[in-house]
């Protein structure tokens, strides 16, 4: 459970961090009222470990065991709303089923390699969050403006199941040298800062690609009739 007194603190103490501070940043801000973290880290697509995602997100508590976070792209102006995550304690992840665990991520290496980063904060606020709030958390993210359409004008298809990284290697060096320059931080710097926080195990389930099968989402159409009583007559259907 993230401690009440945590929550409490973070909530007056940055409420209004993230305006002041994503006025200077190039892609404005749009997160929603009540946003007490602002977050960058990266994800890539499930099945598409080299289909990279800088993600900002903006994120409010719902309760003392959960945040919710709209994640917008970096590369777009104005941002684009990339999709959703949903961040929950060691304690909530385990009471998952595992098929459920298996659409989660771990966080503990997001947090020890530095790639999350708390943009703006002083550095011992952001060890703090990462060390008591984040490092034994889950997140759940679906991106619904997917990575093929991040240049298109409008969202197209359907969303998309994103992961998190669990090792070194794994993502492209420039990437992460990229953020690092929009954001005015040293990655290198940021995981030595946080050497001291111990690594949680992580639950079984999560990071489910590491077991060797890949989920995916998919569209089904079924032929069916909808049942609706015959009262729609008034409808105009436009026809191209
Ligand atoms: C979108 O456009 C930007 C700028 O031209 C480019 O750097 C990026 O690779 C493009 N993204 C995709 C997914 O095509
Ligand atoms: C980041 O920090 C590391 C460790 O202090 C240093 O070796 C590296 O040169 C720095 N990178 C940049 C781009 O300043
Ligand atoms: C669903 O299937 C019907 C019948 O084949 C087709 O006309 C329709 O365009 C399909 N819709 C989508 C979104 O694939």
């Amino acid at each position: 459970m993230f401690s009440r007194q945590l929550i409490l603190a973070l909530s007056s103490v940055l409420a209004l961090l993230p305006q002041s501070l994503s006025a200077s940043l190039p892609f404005g801000h749009y997160g929603p009222e009540g946003t007490v973290l602002f977050l960058n880290g990266f994800h890539f697509v499930s099945g598409h470990s080299d289909w990279e995602i800088s993600a900002n997100h903006y994120c409010v508590i719902i309760r003392d065991d959960m945040l919710q976070c709209a994640v917008y792209n970096t590369a777009t102006s104005p941002a684009h709303l990339a999709g959703i995550e949903y961040i929950i304690t060691t304690d909530a992840f385990e009471t998952l089923d595992y098929e459920e665990r298996q659409l989660w991520h771990s966080h503990v290496y997001e947090i020890t390699s530095g790639f999350l980063i708390e943009p703006g904060l002083p550095s011992s606020v952001d060890h703090t969050i990462m060390k008591d709030v984040l490092v034994d958390t889950y997140g759940k993210t679906f991106h619904t403006w997917r990575y093929d359409q991040q240049n298109s004008t409008y969202p197209i298809g359907i969303p998309e199941l994103v992961m998190g990284y669990t090792g070194d290697d794994q993502i492209t060096p420039d990437f992460v040298t990229k953020r690092d320059d929009m954001f005015g931080v040293n990655t290198t710097e940021i995981k030595e800062s946080r050497s001291d926080i111990p690594p949680p195990p992580i639950v079984e389930g999560a990071d489910s690609w590491k077991y060797g099968y890949v989920l995916t989402l998919g569209l089904i159409n079924k032929t069916a009739d909808t049942n609706f009583p015959p009262n729609d007559k008034a409808q105009v259907v436009l026809h191209y």
